[in-house]
């Protein structure tokens, strides 16, 4: 039985247009339906063709001035460092010791872990985001906290356990054996359970001993579907370090590889300084990188090369991250705008296609979740961002000068940010409704 139905106009993703003629990869109705059974899309498409099914019994909601889209991905973000967003003047590893890893200490304490937490699940949902892969710390404490609350609403959620040992303060270590041990109960306890995805976390090279990649491997191989997610190549003291620490390999990517962490579960943070020999490696294993412009630029880590790293000779995945608290927002909308301008620095004009395909699509294809996610179609859970392109007066006058829907959606995705959004549907439920204007 249909329970829910919304109406507007549909704005959707179905291929990449990096890749692909931006013709074939986008799905609009000006006018259409979404029909949700169960949490789940039963029935999507023009609102004249599936009007007759709608019964006494579904709830019909009506958007006629927005736009409903797929509800945001996150590929890369920290829960906490949601506290530390904003903190001036370091680049990455001395913002890592001076704000990062005290902040993280916090969570060995749960009602912390419990209370950002909620907020930060509450600020996804804010900002239109329905899925996110989800940095923990080292205690395991912390990954309860954002397992149990994302079930509060029934959120897919992929996180995990941040593996380090080494090269960092000892108030946030564990040791190889303990890091796995940990990592194992958890993925006993949360994968698969609800919408749960396990996330086998090593920060990054920098703060795993061998013998902890090692046994960051052994947990990709003991388990067949879990993820995993970590950082590469974000800023050039970092990849230096990287070739000290480990100097038996090619390069930071062969240091993952070598260790079995390079395969299409594989996402990583940032890779702006990748080499081309490392990107084919990315291509040949199906590992993705997770863009986070807003951090990139914060941080002052350098620009990322979207068109290097979509080359259509050797394709590599890309998402697209906020990665607060190293991000400056939870909006994909804002990090969309970045992820242009960036792009902008380095000669390239990133479509609105391509830009909002990262923040939806590409993301779930980063992560292996596109069946799923990331698009509208019949079979994908019902989450649903409804965007507003009138929500401020800006917003509004430039909304009614434009003259396409790519002009309309272009000036949403640099003009706005969460108060665009009106509502957020998560496996087909009402999870966030922005308040009506006075
Ligand atoms: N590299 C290792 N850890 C981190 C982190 O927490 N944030 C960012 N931006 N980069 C990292
Ligand atoms: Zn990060």
């Amino acid at each position: 039985m249909i329970q829910l139905a919304l109406r507007g106009a549909i704005y959707s993703l179905v291929d990449d247009p990096f890749l692909r003629d931006e013709a074939e990869c986008v799905a609009y109705e000006s006018d259409g339906l979404i029909l949700l059974v169960d949490g789940a899309i039963s029935a999507i498409g023009p609102y004249a063709e599936l009007r007759d099914q709608l019964t006494a019994h579904t709830e019909l909601r009506h958007y006629p001035n927005s736009i409903l889209m797929p509800g945001f991905v996150d590929a890369h973000i920290h829960y906490a460092q949601v506290e530390i967003i904003g903190s001036f003047g370091t680049q990455l590893l001395e913002w890592l010791n001076k704000y990062t890893f005290p902040a993280e200490a916090k969570f060995v304490d749960v009602e912390h872990a419990r209370r950002i937490a909620d907020f930060f699940i509450a600020e996804l949902q804010r900002n239109g985001t329905t899925c996110a892969s989800v940095f923990c710390t080292s205690a395991p404490g912390s990954v309860d906290a954002i397992f149990e609350a994302a079930q509060r609403s029934n959120m897919l959620m992929l996180a995990g356990l941040m593996m380090m040992d080494s090269h960092a303060p000892a108030y946030l270590t564990d040791s190889a054996q303990a890091s796995y041990d940990h990592s194992n109960h958890l993925i006993e306890r949360w994968h698969k359970n609800g919408r749960c995805r396990y996330t086998v976390t090593p920060r990054f090279a920098l703060t795993s001993s061998p013998e902890q990649l090692e046994m960051a491997g052994a947990l990709m191989r003991e388990h067949a579907d879990v993820h995993l997610q970590s950082h590469i190549s974000e800023n050039r003291d970092e990849v230096a370090r990287a070739a000290e620490l480990y100097p038996q390999r090619k390069h930071y990517t062969d240091i993952y590889e070598h260790y079995g962490l390079l395969n299409e579960r594989a996402i990583y943070g940032h890779g702006i300084h990748l080499s081309e020999g490392e990107l084919r490696r990315f291509h040949a294993t199906g590992a993705s990188i997770a863009h986070c412009p807003t951090s990139n630029f914060f941080i002052g880590s350098g620009l990322f090369d979207i068109a290097k790293t979509k080359d259509a000779a050797r394709p590599v995945k890309v998402g697209l991250g906020t990665d607060v608290g190293g991000g400056t927002s939870f909006s994909m909308l804002q990090t969309m705008s970045e992820a242009y301008k960036m792009a902008q620095l380095r000669g390239i004009s990133v479509t609105p296609a391509q830009c909002y395909y990262l923040a939806t699509l590409g993301s779930a294809e980063a992560l292996g979740l596109d069946h799923r996610v990331g698009s509208l179609r019949a079979g994908c859970a019902g989450d649903v961002v409804v965007l507003d392109p009138r929500a401020t007066p800006l917003l509004k006058l430039r909304a009614d000068v434009a003259e396409s829907l790519d002009e309309l959606l272009f000036a949403l995705m640099i003009c706005a940010d969460d108060r665009a959004v009106e509502a957020t549907y998560v496996a087909g439920e009402l999870v966030y409704e922005r308040e009506a204007a006075a």
